[in-house]
């Protein structure tokens, strides 16, 4: 075996296996150039979702020609003038994304610093041409075609173009988050697809690029702890969603995703949510540089804290004492979700008076005895538990409905019955209804439209970022319809390519179900608690909810008598 020094474009192309992930990471690097760079305003193109072609053009201090060809070459940077790494003040360190990204695409470096000429070297997949004057505005501009072109087995495992557009989208929406000071804009295809202006504030622009409703639904966070301050804002415990991709983290203006830092906030928001739901929100830490350690991932989204657990307790005690703050303002909403009613429990009634007053929500009706020989085997109504459970009398025993698991059971039965061609009644809205989302949601309901006008829901595209709801799936009762709306989004953006079409209906039914208006904590009549249950007895597989947990329990007459002690 023969040891050899490997040649520098295969080094640069191995460097690029942890750098360059996909386009998103091309473009990521690219923009971070730009920001070190200290441009006040970011134009971005892409093609083709950034497969084809992602450029990226600043007006920052730019390079002359020699520097230009230094920074094509590895473990060039100007950003560590003093060998010192702790004291990195920008996003770049590392002097490895430029001839990275070069070894696996045709890269165009253009760039003209104030005062002087324009120059522009292409570097065709690791292959440098010879350097040329170029006519450019100041500043700096890098094109990237053909990513992976040579490369076959990255591009197999990339995604379609619209998953590849979404993730640049959600790169460009992470660094704009930081640098509220910076205007961006993105080009798709030829045309302009956002606009984000310089000079909002950081909360104006977390809600611009977010969700503009999160103005209302969040609470603001402003804390610290010796040179440590944590900033932001929190969604309140309602405004929840279905996947855990909007959560944004940054630790001294670099977006993170750090298990610590996600580990902290389901700490904060434990007990207000359900298991399957998570929290919206933005928090910006900053610290003194010795105190983080930047350089521990490649692609530089995850730090190392030198005290992690002091960084821990203030992002759970912050953002705790932030929601517990607006504890009222949970329950204002007209149908209290499941995460409401559990708060009494939770905020430990015996040390310090509850923050509200639980309403009374237990009540028994009265009705027939039930004849020997029922024909029902989950009995008939008597009455409902804490707005939750259904209790029910069947011949031989008594009968305990989770009301909420069981309509979602049901809800997901008959969306399945949709996918073998029986129609799903649907329920027109009167008006209609807009539903603002960002453009990457858009275009998937958009993509997804004839799908889910089989299950019910029909969504049309309404400009760049919103669609129009005509009608949801009957069954589901008055669910808010833009939070619904929202969820189906997110579900399929997160399955995009990586499942069959029946996986996705499936997914995409569950979530629907989870919408349904037959919550926990509504009350139901008795003709409604019945109907639940014959329904049930009529529906396979009603006995587990879709997250797999039961949706009824029988205590039968012998186990009555045994914890009573009469056997
Ligand atoms: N848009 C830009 N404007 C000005 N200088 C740039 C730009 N992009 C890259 N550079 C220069 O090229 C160097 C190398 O870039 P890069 O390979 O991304 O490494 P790093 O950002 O880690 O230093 C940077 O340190 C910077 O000096
Ligand atoms: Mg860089």
């Amino acid at each position: 075996m023969s040891i050899r020094r490997l040649p520098e474009q295969l080094v640069n192309r191995i460097a690029a296996g942890e750098v360059v992930e996909r386009p998103a990471s091309a473009l990521k690097e690219l923009v971070e150039n730009a920001i070190d760079a200290g441009a006040s305003r970011i134009a971005i193109g892409l093609a083709n979702g950034g497969l084809d072609r992602l450029e990226v053009s600043d007006e920052g201090c730019a390079m002359g020609p020699d520097e230009m060809q230094l920074a094509l070459e590895r473990h060039a940077t100007s950003k560590l003038p003093d060998d010192h790494i702790e004291h990195v003040s920008t996003l770049g360190f590392r002097g490895e994304a430029l001839p990275s990204i070069a070894s696996v695409s045709r890269l165009t470096l253009s760039s003209r610093p104030r005062g002087a000429e324009g120059w522009a070297i292409v570097v065709d997949n690791g292959f440098e041409e010879a350097g040329r004057p170029a006519a450019l505005p100041n500043g700096t501009s890098v094109l990237v075609e053909d990513l992976f072109a040579r490369v076959p087995a990255r591009r197999k495992f990339l995604r379609t173009a619209r998953a590849e557009y979404a993730a640049c989208v959600d790169v460009i929406r992470r660094l704009a988050m930081a640098r509220p000071d910076i205007g961006f804009t993105i080009d798709h295809d030829g045309k302009r697809r956002l606009t984000i202006a310089a000079g909002e504030s950081r909360a104006a622009r977390v809600a611009a690029l977010l969700d503009r409703s999160l103005t209302e639904s969040s609470v603001a966070i402003e804390t610290g702890r010796g040179e440590v301050r944590l900033s932001g804002i929190a969604g309140l415990a309602t405004f929840n969603r279905g996947v855990a991709d909007h959560q944004f983290l940054f630790v001294n203006s670099r977006p993170v995703k750090d298990r610590l830092l996600i580990g902290a906030l389901r700490g904060a928001y434990r007990g207000l949510l359900a298991k399957d739901r998570h929290p919206v929100v933005a928090l910006f830490l900053e610290l003194p540089g010795e105190d983080v350690d930047v350089n521990v991932h490649p692609a530089k989204t995850e730090v190392r804290f030198r005290d992690p657990s002091l960084i821990r307790s203030l992002i759970v005690g912050g953002v705790r004492a932030a929601l517990d703050g607006a504890g009222p303002r949970v329950l204002v909403n007209e149908a209290p979700p499941f995460e409401a009613w559990q708060r009494p429990a939770l905020s430990s009634a015996r040390e310090q008076a509850a923050f509200y007053e639980a309403p009374p929500l237990a009540r028994a009706e009265a009705a027939e005895p039930v004849g020997a020989g029922s024909a029902y085997p989950l009995g008939v109504a008597r009455g409902q538990v804490a707005g939750t459970y259904v209790i029910a009398e069947a011949e031989d025993g008594l009968i305990i409905v989770d009301q909420h698991a069981a309509h979602e059971r049901l809800v997901m039965e008959r969306m399945r019955g949709a996918r073998e061609g029986h129609e799903v009644a649907t329920q027109r809205l009167l008006l209609g209804e807009v539903v603002e989302l960002d453009e990457a949601a858009c275009d998937v309901l958009e993509a997804g439209a004839p799908e889910l006008h089989q299950m019910g829901l029909e969504v049309e595209r309404f400009g760049t970022s919103a669609v129009f709801v005509r009608s949801v799936p009957a069954m589901l009762g008055h669910p808010d319809v833009a939070a619904l709306v929202r969820d189906v989004a997110d579900e399929l953006k997160t399955f995009d390519a990586g499942l069959s079409l029946s996986e996705r209906i499936d997914h995409v039914s569950a979530t629907m179900a989870c919408h349904g208006s037959v919550r926990a904590g509504r009350i139901l009549s008795v003709a409604e608690m019945n109907a639940l249950l014959r329904e049930m007895e009529a529906t396979p597989r009603s006995g587990q909810c879709n997250h797999g947990r039961p949706t009824w329990v029988k205590l039968a007459h012998g186990d009555l008598e045994k914890l009573f002690g009469r056997k």
